[in-house]
């Protein structure tokens, strides 16, 4: 089945008609059609199937338990309203290129798997690489347990719901000495690659990120009615942390995006008693985020304070940078570069979180990118070229042939 095909049989799930976006929350409907897709592709190909006690897929060719195997994938789920390529493909190109190597007749002298790593977005219970945090250890049983999503569901009740065993979740060592390298191929979240004139390119770095809830507390009161000076109107220092987070992040070279806002009880005629803001924040080294987040920090007290406003700053998840393994790194240009025969690979940062930065602390990880022409993603406009995503596919071949069959 050619990559065309599975695109197109994996576009139609998750998508929401109105939007064009894609809806695929963690253990919901659009989810288990995601992993039913996922089934049926390593079906296909005959590889041996397993769900991990966290929830994530594995498709195994080989033996698993050898201690050595090259795995390759990312995840299907997505933000609200994502893009089509944000995880999905570097699934389709992992179940492409195990086509592609097969096609080419070699002789796999390490066992090779396909991974989709549940809930890598944190969507629905606000931390994102759940799956991989859970296996590599960084999220401890008792906090996954605790998450729960905007309906008042528990992360465990949801997986229940959706069949699976919650009783099982926690630190996955045993799966994760299984493997000797784990690539992830993954759209690519800027324009550096279009800048440069490549369609795929290497990682070197994901900068440190974390997100932080700032619970603005006031007082319900009439809209009409309520003296100005009397109100304790907790939108208006919400509103001041915002403009603030973008001058901090501005003045560091980082980024600050307030892009979740809860507001109680909502009504267009009251004055909010409770706006609760989510900030999301990365920079290149942990020093500047810890000043930019400190600087957030104290804007929003200071507001707060102005307005008799009560706040709570909590930090929800944090991830620190993430430096990918050097050696596999430069295997991974050896590789592509044919020995130094082709042109050199641009090797770039990001911004963008992965399963593949989790997991770097326990295994030797490599990302690959494909060049989105845009730039844009989480988002329904999120784009790559066919072309761009068959040279994808083609590099992840020739990444997994090198490093699986030689
Ligand atoms: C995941 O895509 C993230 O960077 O938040
Ligand atoms: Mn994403
Ligand atoms: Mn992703």
């Amino acid at each position: 089945m050619s990559f065309h095909q599975m695109w197109g049989e994996l576009a139609p799930l998750g998508r929401d008609p109105r939007t064009g976006g894609y809806r695929r929350f963690a253990w919901t409907g659009a989810d288990a059609e995601c992993r039913a897709w996922f089934r049926e592709q390593a079906g296909r190909r005959g590889l041996a199937q397993e769900t991990d006690r966290n929830g994530n897929q594995w498709a195994w060719l080989g033996d698993p338990t050898r201690g050595d195997a090259v795995v390759t994938g990312s995840h299907l789920d997505s933000v609200p309203d994502g893009g089509a390529f944000d995880g999905p493909l570097g699934i389709v190109s992992a179940f492409a290129a195990l086509d592609e190597l097969r096609g080419r007749g070699v002789e796999f002298r390490r066992p090779l798997a396909i991974v989709n790593f549940g809930d890598e977005e944190g969507a629905r219970f606000g931390l994102a690489c759940v799956g991989s945090r859970l296996a590599a250890g960084r999220l401890t049983r008792a906090e996954a347990f605790a998450l729960t999503d905007a309906e008042g569901t528990t992360l465990p009740a949801a997986m229940e719901a959706a069949g699976y065993d919650p009783e099982t979740l926690g630190p996955d060592p045993e799966r994760l000495a299984r493997i000797g390298a784990f690539v992830e191929l993954h759209v690519e979240q800027g324009r550096a690659l279009d800048l440069t004139g490549d369609p795929v390119g290497v990682a070197s770095a994901i900068w440190p990120h974390g997100r932080w809830r700032f619970d603005f507390r006031g007082e319900a009161n009439h809209a009409g009615t309520t003296r100005i000076e009397d109100r304790r109107d907790p939108m208006l220092p919400y509103a001041e942390t915002v403009l603030a987070a973008r001058r901090a992040a501005r003045l560091a070279g980082a980024v600050a995006t307030f892009g979740k806002v809860a507001v109680a009880p909502n009504g267009v005629n009251a004055v909010p008693s409770l706006v609760q803001g989510w900030l999301d924040s990365r920079a290149t080294d942990q020093p500047t985020l810890d000043r930019v987040v400190a600087e957030i920090e104290r804007a929003a007290h200071e507001h707060a304070g102005r307005h008799g406003v009560d706040l709570a700053v909590a930090r929800e998840s944090f991830t620190p940078v993430v430096e990918f393994a050097h050696a596999l790194r430069d295997e991974l240009g050896r590789l592509l570069t044919r020995c130094g025969s082709r042109p050199p690979v641009p090797v770039l940062g990001t911004g963008a979180g992965h399963d593949a930065g989790i997991l770097s602390g326990s295994v030797p990880t490599a990302m690959l990118f494909v060049r989105n022409p845009t730039g844009v993603s989480h988002s329904p406009a999120e784009r790559a070229t066919e072309d761009d995503c068959l040279a994808g596919v083609a590099a992840l071949t020739d990444v997994l042939e090198g490093l699986a069959c030689r």
